[in-house]
């Protein structure tokens, strides 16, 4: 690249520079809100869609094509990966666990698998958005956390306090260990093989963060974060990490490394940035209940996120947390235009 103004707005913001318009993209923006989703969903269950290139391709486009995101982010499941380690799983909607682990031996039978042999259908949709996504809007990888990962493989399914897999924390701190550092293997391998099959951002989201205390959290859950970070330094492409519920958290995390971090809607960007300091760029962080308000209201909240996040560089605009199901997609068009068309240009 040889100017900075030819650089995309959302990698932009990433590393921090300037930007014409303030980039937006939205969590869960590929989804069951909108029609065309329920279109192709009517048609094929879940599993099916993350694992057919040309339909996972096309449910990822969706949002690109109907608002004019400045992002893409792939259509797959933070679970996706996690059967070529050799777990069972299906979703009811969220994921559920045949046999949840529970001992080091399960732990240690777990494989580290080779991408390109595990999860080859999540390759080949990425080398096909490489192509098929205009240039301002470039397309975001991800995995899940060690730790969130950690949740769903100990409970077996989703649940509110996790008490399971909190408790096995507490109680085989060893091979709770073994665990993580596993899922951190895993997932640097499976990040870098979807960075060089052309995704050009990659997000680690750490729904489950906010569970931990500070205590627990530095000891297991950031470890496993800092060795992905720390393993994808080299790669050169901004690295997002979204500690859900983190805001007792944040003075941790940043010591992560990670260019841009993903903030909830608990906290207003301007005391997220005033721990985080001016080394890193931030994500978010609008409650997506406000795209359940008028309009009026809606735009005022828009407004103030985006005075929150101020006009040093380095914001990128998006919803605190993944957008509802019963969300108007009139009220997504609204926001991006908002955010687009505001004044509050850093
Ligand atoms: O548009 C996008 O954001 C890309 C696709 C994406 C999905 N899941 C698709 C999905 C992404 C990035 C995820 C990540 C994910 N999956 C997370 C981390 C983000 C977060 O929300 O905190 C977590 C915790 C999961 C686990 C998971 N998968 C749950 C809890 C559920 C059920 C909840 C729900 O929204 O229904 C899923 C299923 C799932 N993953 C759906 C989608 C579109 C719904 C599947 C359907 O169509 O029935």
């Amino acid at each position: 690249m040889s100017t900075t103004e030819a650089e995309p707005p959302f990698l932009a913001a990433c590393r921090r520079r300037p930007v014409p318009h303030t980039p937006v993209w939205i969590m869960r923006q590929a989804g069951r809100y909108l029609p065309e989703y329920r279109k192709i969903r009517s048609e094929v269950d879940f599993l099916t869609l993350t694992k057919t290139p040309e339909l996972a391709a096309e449910v990822t486009l969706q949002p690109v094509r109907r608002f004019g995101m400045d992002a893409a982010i792939l259509f797959s499941d933070i679970m996706t990966p996690v059967e070529g380690m050799g777990v069972k799983l299906h979703f009811n909607p969220g994921p559920v666990i045949e046999t949840p682990i529970r001992s080091l031996a399960q732990v240690d039978a777990l494989r580290v698998p080779d991408p390109e042999e595990g999860v080859p259908f999540v390759l080949e949709t990425v080398r096909m958005l490489s192509k098929a996504l205009p240039r301002e809007a470039p397309l975001i990888g991800f995995a899940g956390a060690p730790f969130t990962l950690f949740c769903y493989l100990i409970q077996g399914s989703g649940s509110k306090t996790f008490a399971e897999a909190k408790g096995f924390l507490f109680a085989e701190p060893e091979a709770s260990r073994r665990l993580l550092e596993k899922l951190a293997e895993t997932m640097v391998l499976y990040l870098e093989a979807q960075a060089r099959a052309g995704a050009k951002a990659l997000m680690i989201f750490d729904s489950w963060a906010g569970l931990l205390g500070p205590e627990q959290y530095a000891e297991f859950a950031f470890p496993a974060v800092k060795r992905i970070i720390d393993a994808l330094r080299p790669l050169d492409v901004p690295l997002i990490y979204f500690p859900n519920q983190g805001a007792t958290l944040l003075e941790t995390v940043r010591e992560s490394g990670a260019d841009v971090v993903g903030i909830d809607w608990r906290l207003p960007l301007s005391r997220a940035r005033a721990i985080l300091g001016d080394e890193v760029a931030v994500q978010g962080n609008l409650d997506p209940s406000a795209l359940f308000a008028p309009r009026d209201v809606l735009g005022k909240e828009v407004d103030r996120v985006l005075d929150e996040a101020g006009t040093a560089p380095g914001h990128i605009f998006n919803l605190g947390h993944g957008i509802e199901r019963t969300t108007d997609p009139d009220a997504v068009a609204f926001l991006v235009d908002r955010v687009h068309n505001g004044e509050r240009v850093p």
